[in-house]
């Protein structure tokens, strides 16, 4: 059957299928490519014409799309069969890049100088004409960026010529990928089309996640650079997100944070005249409202989930009083869409209905 990925067709725990199944996969397919300059200027091809490209890093096997376009970045949560939209690492291929994205601090260009390329992301405020899609960094007002270490990676990177979003080349919730095998085991050639080929990951294990955005840096995941040779370069304390309730908040928690500057009110079957219409799907049965944006006329929840970020803050800027969100279906990527919509609702504690979606 073809279809877009979606969560029912993609979630796959790749304990249950036969291991003969995955080894043919692995074995018989084309799409597992190795790195050759015609290769690559495929892959960054498909890159910019917004397909999934899975490529190897030091650490472990990233799912790339272009992370200026939405509708590719959406593609990713898809086929991950993400929950919610916790937001990606953008990598790039030098720190000057990186600069282009997110503003330094004295301390993370310190920091880059001594790790980059490596197994070190950084968070750091976007800058004002940070062209990353908003869904790749969840709405947030941070980015993570990292420069890889691997040199299919930084040869993929120069090739695509944009921010690479990638979260790690798994279904959500199990096991990272550190061989090409991993990736081609767990995802449909319909889903992850384009595998290249570039060994064991060296590191095995994910990139140190470190929030810039506080005077003490702040370790958000531990992974392939340590604290201490983190402390060493700072010359002072790292903390430790998770052993310190001062800390920034996770990423999981920040995204909680998230809410428009308006009330929200979710299952919205009719609009009232002071407020803005969320729709999704054809929406001319629900007349009225001082403006409205539709997230997928057509009701496809892989784009509604690109539009999702920059269409609520459409609104917000609108003289509503609050936004109305007509239902959307609680299937694929509309899990992902309705868990960030509970959230946005949640605060506003005025008139909202949550409607027990
Ligand atoms: O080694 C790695 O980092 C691999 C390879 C592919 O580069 N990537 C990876 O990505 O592990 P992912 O999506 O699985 O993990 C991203 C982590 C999550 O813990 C996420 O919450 C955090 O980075 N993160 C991303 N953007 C953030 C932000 N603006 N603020 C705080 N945390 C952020
Ligand atoms: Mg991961």
């Amino acid at each position: 059957m073809l279809e877009k990925p979606s969560l029912k067709t993609t979630i796959r725990d790749p304990g249950f299928r036969r291991d003969d199944d995955a080894k043919n996969r692995a074995v018989n397919s084309s799409r597992l490519v190795e790195p050759t300059p015609e290769a690559l200027a495929e892959a960054g091809a498909r890159v910019r014409r917004g397909g999934l490209v899975a490529f190897p890093t030091e650490t472990v096997y990233g799912l790339g799309a272009d992370a200026t376009q939405g509708l590719a970045v959406a593609a990713i949560y898809s086929a991950k069969g993400r929950p919610s939209f916790n937001p990606l690492i953008i990598h790039v291929e030098s720190a000057l890049n990186a600069a282009q994205l997110v503003t330094f601090t004295p301390l993370a260009e310190r920091l880059a100088e001594a790790f980059w390329p490596g197994p070190l992301t950084l968070v750091l405020p976007r800058t004002l004409a940070c062209p990353v899609a908003d869904l790749a960094g969840a709405g947030l007002a941070t980015l993570a960026v990292r420069v890889p270490a691997h040199p299919v990676a930084l040869a993929f990177l120069r090739a695509a010529a944009r921010p690479v979003a990638a979260p790690s080349a798994n279904p959500s919730g199990t096991l990272s990928p550190t061989r090409a095998e991993h990736v081609m085991a767990a995802f449909d050639e319909s889903v992850v089309p384009f595998v290249l080929e570039g060994g064991p990951g060296a590191v095995g294990l994910e990139s140190t996640v470190v929030d810039l955005t506080e005077d003490t840096p702040t370790i958000l995941r531990p992974g392939g650079v340590t604290r201490e040779a983190l402390e060493r370069i700072v010359g002072g304390r790292v903390r430790v997100a998770h052993e310190d309730p001062t800390a920034p908040r996770s990423p999981g928690m920040l995204a909680r944070h998230y809410a428009p500057g308006k009330p929200v009110r979710l299952n919205a079957r009719a609009v009232e005249p002071d407020e803005a219409l969320l729709a999704f799907g054809p929406d001319a049965a629900i007349p009225g409202g001082v403006a409205r944006v539709n997230l997928s006329p057509r009701g496809d929840l892989v784009e509604a989930a690109a539009h999702l970020f920059s269409m609520m803050r459409t609104l917000e800027q609108t003289p509503c009083r609050r936004m109305a969100v007509m239902p959307i279906p609680d299937e694929g990527l509309g899990l992902a869409i309705n868990d960030r919509l509970r959230r946005a609702a949640h605060p506003a504690t005025e008139g909202t209905d949550e409607g027990g979606t």
